[in-house]
């Protein structure tokens, strides 16, 4: 990604240290933040600093490396990173990667094989978003107008994105092209992240409130919706931010098709549908508060769910970084865990 003419990844290693965007600090501050250790990448992970499916799992896989730098019980550190979200998929994989790799490294090589498996890991996921923008692209056409949800854009991935790498290709093959982002409550990430990243591409957009998607898709002013996922199971039912669902059904009830863009590592082939998924329940904080004001009257209470799941039957297609699929073709071209 490009900001301010300076091509930035993500998340990154640097001299024995993460380094990332902070996210919490956009879309007015550009700020990159540093961790030495494993609870810097809890706490980061945990607080938002890194969101994003794939963001986080490549974090996880550095996180590793700072727990072998610094003389951490390998499986223990692991647990930690494991337990900082409970459902993105690529978080797990992430830390796995790294684990299995070093599994039979001798000591004298450990911290050396830690960190290229952390980087292969890294540039694997780069390759595979951008895959997903060379074939998502397809799916957009000259003057289209586009949907998305959240942030699966290159702050949520290494570089790239999910959602919106099609869009970014699209635009580099001169289409011409608007996308309508939503503010994403209670996080915002559409209204900050989103509309920031696309504003640095140079790609037309409006920003509307959660609400609107369903009256823009009845007038048939948006033409398809793309979005990310943080988990997809093995029948083709996937989480994704909370007001995904609902977005899906009416997309369906308006013929306008709805495809999902995920790399490999989002499968989780060992989840048989989406109601096994476990979704994260957040701090309710999240929605009494805007900022450091709070909206809601003191004494309310307030329930947050970060994702929901969508069944299978409200997607078009997959968008992944070995073409598009139909939901039902998932389980036979990514078999493996
Ligand atoms: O809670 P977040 O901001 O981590 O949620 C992010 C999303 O829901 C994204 O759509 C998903 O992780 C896919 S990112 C390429």
């Amino acid at each position: 990604m490009l900001v301010n003419g300076k091509h930035y990844r993500t998340v990154w290693f640097e001299k024995d240290k993460i380094k990332m965007i902070n996210q919490l600090v956009l879309p007015h501050k550009f700020e990159i933040t540093e961790l030495k250790n494993v609870s810097d990448v809890a706490l980061a992970i945990t607080s938002m600093v890194v969101r994003g499916a794939p963001a986080i799992g490549a974090t996880g896989a550095y996180g590793m490396v700072l727990a072998i730098l610094k003389g951490d019980n390998p499986e223990k550190a692991a647990e930690v990173l494991r337990g900082t979200r409970p459902t993105a998929q690529d978080l797990f994989h992430g830390i796995d990667y790294v684990l299995e790799s070093v599994k039979n490294t001798d000591d004298s090589q450990l911290k050396h094989a830690a960190l290229k498996a952390a980087e292969d890991y890294a540039n694997w996921s780069v390759e595979a978003c951008k895959s997903i923008g060379e074939h998502g692209s397809q799916v957009i056409k000259d003057g289209n107008i586009i949907a998305t949800h959240c942030n699966a854009g290159w702050l949520a991935t290494v570089d790239w994105g999910t959602a919106l790498s099609p869009i970014y290709a699209a635009k580099r093959q001169d289409k011409k092209i608007e996308v309508y982002v939503d503010e994403t409550r209670p996080r915002l990430q559409g209204a900050n992240l989103t509309s920031w990243e696309l504003l640095n591409e140079g790609i037309p957009h409006y920003i509307i409130t959660d609400n609107a998607t369903g009256y823009y898709m009845s007038k048939r002013e948006i033409d398809l919706m793309i979005v990310g996922a943080d988990r997809v199971a093995r029948n083709g039912d996937f989480a994704n931010k909370i007001g995904t669902y609902e977005k899906a059904v009416v997309a369906k009830e308006n013929g306008i098709p709805f495809y999902v863009a995920i790399p490999s590592t989002t499968i989780d082939v060992l989840t048989e549908n989406g109601s096994k998924i476990p979704i994260e329940e957040r701090d309710e904080n999240e929605v009494h508060f805007i900022g450091k004001e709070r909206i809601t009257p003191r004494g309310a209470r307030a329930k947050n769910p970060a994702f929901d799941v969508t069944p299978a039957k409200f997607v078009t297609g997959i968008i992944t970084e070995r073409g598009i699929f139909r939901p039902e073709e998932l389980s036979k071209v990514f078999s493996k865990k």
